[in-house]
């Protein structure tokens, strides 16, 4: 993230996912912003004042009548670059579409040129309700930011759009506001995520335990830097982050097929996809019988990678190699035999990695160059792979 902006307010609406601020508000201060915590009345509620004030180390008040020597919402207008306000509530949204001013964050807010960002998260029936639907349209209209909810469990027993997007997905959507060059506009990358499967028969397959996470992060750091971005997406349950244009496939072929389709048109292509290494040699056209269901017989599949990078003309291609161990050898031999310029070694001994958020490894360059990574999240990881390939790209 740019060093231009460090002061920030992070504003908290009365809302359940309150308390996943407590979170946002840490990993802010990881990143060294400096962050005053501004909540609403209700929102003490869910989340006191002595925890705020704990995690922030400052003093936190929710009302202009207090500390009014200060005048409190002036200053902090004037000092602070960015507001950020998580979640923000359908009331609060509306209090602030009105200009309204009944409470300190909602002062600020009208006192403040800052940047101003909100985080929405409420019932899918108010994301949805033509007064939230005007209320963020005005918003977005006067220069606030808004980031979309997650689709996904909520509070009770209904799911559906609203959630709190995750706090990295809120940090990378930051991180895109705020971007002091967006270094990706104008190129085009090409993902392949999660896992391909095999049919043994039309109930049964071969596939494998990749979740899609890594490739989606990549995927959301370059739609964050600017990218044009595609996603042969294989077997991934994830949401689509939105503004890529995601095409499903199942098998090995389907992918091939894509990838063929789109290699000649990308900039940059990351192999983030567990490619089936086999198939079986003959699938079932009927559900086989368990007697004859002892033995699969299979055959290899090709390398894609390997095969699409001998169609390489300036094109950009990081691998990943999933290896039980960390053997830089293995990786190296992989990054020459598959024609890579950049592979990301994921040490998945620790069984953690699959379906996990965060991933440990060692990145290794054409040119001899290991970088390791340890423990870190997928985004972190994701930024950091196109960090490795910008200088290439241009
Ligand atoms: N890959 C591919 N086609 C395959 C197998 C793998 O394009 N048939 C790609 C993966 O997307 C990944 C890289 O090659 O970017 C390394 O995948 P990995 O499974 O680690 O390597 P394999 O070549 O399959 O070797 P092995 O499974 O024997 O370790």
């Amino acid at each position: 993230m740019p060093k231009r902006i460090s002061k920030v307010i992070l504003g908290v609406g009365g809302g359940i996912a309150a308390y996943k601020s407590c979170d946002l508000l840490r990993r802010l201060q990881e990143r060294n912003y400096d962050v005053t915590v501004v909540p609403t009345p209700s929102a003490l509620n869910f989340v006191g004042t002595a925890t705020w004030e704990a995690l922030s180390a400052k003093k936190v008040t929710t009302q202009v009548w207090e500390s009014v020597d200060e005048v409190r919402h002036v200053k902090l207008a004037a000092e602070n670059e960015l507001i950020l306000i998580s979640p923000a509530t359908a009331d609060l949204i509306a209090r602030i579409a009105m200009g309204r001013a009944d409470d300190l964050l909602t002062n600020l807010v009208l006192a403040s040129s800052a940047i101003k960002v909100l985080i929405p998260a409420m019932h899918p029936n108010m994301w949805n309700n033509a007064a939230t639907v005007a209320n963020i349209a005005l918003l977005q209209e006067r220069g606030f930011h808004v980031m979309r909810p997650a689709t996904g469990r909520l509070t009770g027993a209904d799911s559906g759009i609203g959630r709190l997007p995750d706090t990295s997905e809120i940090l990378s959507y930051l991180a895109s506001v705020i971007a002091d060059t967006q270094d990706l506009i104008g190129k085009r990358v090409l993902i392949t995520a999660g896992g391909t499967r095999e049919a043994i028969d039309p109930v049964r397959y071969i596939g494998n335990r990749s979740s899609g996470k890594q490739g989606y992060a990549v995927a959301q750091a370059a739609l964050d830097r600017g990218a044009e971005v595609t996603i042969l997406s294989a077997n991934v349950t994830l949401p689509d982050p939105v503004g890529a244009t995601v095409i499903s496939v199942e098998s090995t072929k389907d992918l091939e097929i894509e990838l063929e389709r789109h290699f000649q048109n990308t900039d940059l292509l990351v192999m983030a996809a567990a490619v089936a290494d086999a198939r079986p040699t003959h699938v079932g056209t009927e559900k086989l019988k368990k007697d004859s269901y002892r033995e699969i017989s299979l055959v290899e599949n090709p390398d894609l990678v390997a095969q699409i990078s001998q169609q390489k003309r300036k094109q950009i291609i990081v691998g990943f190699a999933a290896e039980t161990s960390l053997n830089i050898a293995e990786a190296n031999r992989k990054l020459l035999a598959k024609g890579l310029d950049l592979i990301y070694l994921n040490d998945v001994s620790t069984g953690e990695i699959f379906g996990s958020d965060s991933t440990q490894g060692v990145f290794i360059t054409a040119d001899g160059k290991e970088i390791p990574v340890s423990k870190s999240n997928k985004a972190t990881l994701a930024g950091q792979l196109l960090d490795l390939v910008i200088s290439k790209l241009n």
